[in-house]
């Protein structure tokens, strides 16, 4: 029978999970204590505030919602969202699309707003769809994971608060990599993921949402009952008991955001650029290019087309085998010929991405000459 020390360690650089510290596994090893101990509501508190911190707002309800970043999705449809509302999506990748599904089987009146995958959406479209007075909320995906590409938040909130619209955003993986936000961009509420940039396990989506949002609250869902949340997280009095919180993933979570605090925001955003861009140069060396224009990468996302005649999946396979690495394959229309190579957080760093370059380069059966010059790219990326 097989036990967890069957499982091999892995080197995560795929598009999520991704490595998960030392620290912040010891966080979750910690002796689990009650839902309801005051001692256990202090660090609740500081997990709240910590989370403002690296969200950039200031919402006092800012929580991470008991569910995977899919589940912050759903939260956001069924708290924020009435059936028969008009909801413009933002469409240029896997998670958009997702997200205007799950509107659509909650019976609001989704328009989609679609770019070509590996470009942003254009403002201006997002923009007149959303001018429109009956759009009760604008949707979109801030770093799109299945295509590697930032979508630009700036300028799009006035459209839909000028009708008392809400501003909604997925943050799943941009949150701690990438430049965000969420208060100067306007946003009313924004779900994110543990397991990108966190380098936290999957299992907690935090979720912020602000006072527009609010007054707008559903109670549709009996799991996803915001009110019944904050009566957990934002009591004045006793915390209320609603579901039995994953306290263990909440300890992990606290050590997560205590490190990006450690770093400093702005000073972790700028790792990840300097990481991704490293990260490019050495693969364009290997022949795999970034589909995202400048200006349009995510730097926690790296997605390049594979040169022609690899087969992706085989290479994939042997470095996970062989080498102990994982890099994600392509979604949808890139499926068979993208990789996706997470550039998050632990993972942002130049030991790890050498011995992916490295690993690619001998799975390529590529000279040693390439290979050098791949790593090469690589140091002078993270020494410029
Ligand atoms: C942009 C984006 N949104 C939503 C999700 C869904 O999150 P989860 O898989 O944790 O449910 C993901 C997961 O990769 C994602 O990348």
């Amino acid at each position: 029978m097989p036990t967890v020390d069957d499982v091999p360690a892995r080197l995560l650089l795929g598009s999520g999970p991704s490595p998960v510290p030392e620290r912040i596994l010891t966080a979750l090893a910690h002796p689990t204590v009650g839902h309801l101990d005051p001692a256990f509501g202090a660090l609740q508190d500081d997990v709240a505030a910590l989370l403002r911190a690296t969200m950039r707002t200031s919402n006092k309800v800012t929580f991470p919602l008991s569910a995977t970043g899919s589940g912050g999705m759903q939260a956001m449809v069924d708290t924020l969202i009435a059936p028969g509302e008009r909801v413009v999506v933002g469409v240029h990748g896997a998670f958009g699309g997702r997200m205007a599904d799950a509107l659509g089987r909650a019976g609001a009146d989704v328009v989609k707003v679609e770019a070509e995958w590996g470009r942003a959406l254009d403002r201006d479209a997002l923009i007149s769809a959303a001018a429109d007075p009956s759009t009760r909320a604008l949707f979109v995906v801030h770093g799109e994971t299945s295509t590697g590409v930032a979508q630009p938040l700036d300028g799009l909130a006035d459209a839909i608060h000028a009708h008392d619209g809400l501003f909604l955003v997925d943050c799943v993986t941009s949150l701690a990599g990438h430049p965000l936000d969420l208060d100067a961009a306007g946003v009313d509420a924004a779900f994110s993921g543990t397991q990108k940039c966190l380098n936290v396990p999957p299992g907690l989506a935090p979720f912020t949402v602000g006072d527009r949002g609010l007054t707008r609250l559903q109670r549709r869902s009996w799991y996803f009952d915001l009110q019944a949340m904050v009566d957990y997280w934002f009591a004045d009095g006793p915390r209320a008991y609603h579901h039995t919180a994953p306290i263990n993933m909440i300890y992990a979570l606290h050590e997560g955001l205590r490190i990006v605090e450690e770093e400093g925001l702005e000073a972790r955003w700028a790792r990840h650029a300097r990481a991704h861009e490293a990260l490019r140069s050495a693969f364009s060396v290997l022949g795999f290019e970034r589909f995202a224009p400048d200006g349009e990468q995510l730097h926690s996302l790296l997605a390049v087309s594979v040169p022609e005649g690899i087969d992706e999946a085989a290479v994939r396979g042997a470095l996970l085998r062989e080498d102990g690495i994982e890099v994600s394959g392509g979604l949808g229309p890139f499926a068979g010929r993208a990789w996706r190579i997470g550039v998050m957080g632990a993972g942002a760093n130049p030991e790890p991405q050498e011995r992916l370059v490295r690993a690619t380069a001998q799975k390529l059966s590529r000279p040693p000459g390439d290979e050098q010059a791949a790593v090469r790219a690589l140091e002078e990326g993270w020494a410029a």
